[in-house]
């Protein structure tokens, strides 16, 4: 008789997993206070709020300066434009990200060059930044991907050498910290996202983080239409701004999720801690690699690395199928390396920049044929499982049933090949 769940065999788990996002009665409060208060919007921006979020969330991640704004897609392409990034200019961006991080360079223009992930921690690889280099290289968008941070001092010296805008993309990354400093606070700009799965939300919501006022002054022009309004606007000129605004409905939920961030950190680094070592001995799954200058990991997904040779050369999509049917529902392909992404549609003749390097556009037959990303291919296709959030919150005897399924699965692989 078959013993996994998905030949029939009785599932490890079935009961439930903790519930995401993490709220109570702090939330409630907030949007009340906000709805009570009769602000509701963003503007006169930034309301009451917004600037405490801005002001709590930036000093969180010790950096000088906080702008809450709409989204984590909105705050990569508005701190593009304040940094000056202008058509033609190039910005490299890791070929494995969510399409928001290679998106925004093409909304002002510029033109993204992609390169590959590191096999370690599927982050951006630092040697493969260093190549792309050329005299159009303005920008560098490293993305903290899942539970790791990219190379920050790596970074830092490429842009310092090389005098290149550093946008740190955090939208999986709040409350980390490389070498004892938070993230977003180490290049020009910090861009978060709290949109509804990531690790503190209030539905949508982004933020932008500056060590620098007058690039702080400009992001908040730029959220707020352009206006030149008191306290904000020091510079010359005016630009042509977006509203971005927050409302104070989401500022006041995310004040709440804030101060929830230690807790949940200290719980996911827990978690992962335990599981990462029960992991290894079962054989199989092992933990993404944590540079030692990793000091805090936010962890939005935990990253796992499958190696088929230990399950007998079963593909990953078949391990995660049968892991589903044991309770444990984990993903593989999350992200395609972002020009194969079906919704990276950028065509040359809306983008003129993009046809001197891509021809007539991003997914034109002859230009993908030319991408060649193997590490974040594989990653894609074979290796990388992302293990959400609600697990990563749950307690260690769930975390048990977790083990036993992978090591069910593993001693019983037979029956799945
Ligand atoms: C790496 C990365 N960057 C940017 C974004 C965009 O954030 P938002 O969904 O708030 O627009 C996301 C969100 O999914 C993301 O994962």
């Amino acid at each position: 008789m078959s013993k996994l769940a998905i030949r029939g065999g009785t599932p490890v788990r079935n009961q439930a997993w903790p519930q995401w996002p993490v709220h109570g009665e702090a939330e409630k409060k907030q949007l009340l206070e906000a709805f009570e208060a009769g602000n509701w919007g963003g503007f006169p921006f930034p309301q009451p709020k917004t600037r405490e979020l801005g002001e709590a969330f930036a000093a969180y991640q010790d950096a000088s300066y906080g702008a809450a704004c709409a989204n984590g897609s909105i705050s990569l392409e508005i701190c593009l434009v304040a940094a000056g990034i202008v058509a033609g200019d190039e910005v490299i961006v890791p070929a494995t990200t969510w399409i928001a991080t290679g998106a925004a360079p093409i909304r002002v223009n510029a033109v993204p060059v992609f390169v590959d992930v590191d096999p370690e921690n599927y982050c951006i690889d630092c040697d493969a930044v260093e190549a792309a280099i050329t005299p159009r290289t303005r920008a560098i968008i490293p993305v903290h991907l899942g539970s790791s941070i990219a190379d920050l001092d790596r970074l830092v010296e490429i842009c310092q050498k090389h005098d290149l805008i550093l946008l740190e993309d955090c939208a999986h990354a709040h409350g980390s910290k490389w070498r004892r400093k938070g993230v977003g606070s180490w290049g020009d700009f910090g861009s978060f996202s709290f949109q509804s799965s990531k690790i503190l939300t209030s539905g949508e919501g982004g933020l932008i983080t500056t060590n620098d006022e007058q690039l702080h002054q400009k992001v908040q022009s730029l959220i707020n239409c352009g206006r030149k309004d008191d306290g904000y606007d020091t510079f010359e000129g005016q630009l042509l701004g977006y509203n971005a605004r927050m409302t104070e409905f989401q500022a006041g939920v995310m004040l709440a999720q804030l101060a929830r961030l230690e807790e949940l950190t200290r719980k996911k680094e827990e978690n992962v801690h335990y599981l990462t070592h029960r992991m290894a001995a079962v054989g199989g799954l092992y933990a993404v690699r944590r540079d030692v200058r990793e000091t805090r990991r936010g962890i939005y997904q935990f990253i796992w690395k499958y190696q088929a040779e230990e399950f007998k050369g079963l593909h990953r999509d078949r391990f995660l199928e049968a892991l589903e049917a044991e309770g444990i529902e984990l993903d593989g392909m999350f992200y395609p390396p972002m020009p194969f992404h079906p919704l990276f549609n950028a065509r040359s003749a809306e983008w003129p920049m993009l046809r001197e390097r891509y021809g007539d556009g991003i997914q034109a037959p002859e230009t993908l044929r030319k991408f060649s990303f193997p590490v974040g291919a594989k990653f894609a296709q074979e290796e990388g499982i992302w293990m959400h959030y609600p697990y990563l919150l749950a307690e260690k005897a769930d975390l048990d049933d977790i083990v036993s399924a992978v090591a069910k699965i593993k001693s019983n692989v037979d029956e799945l090949l």
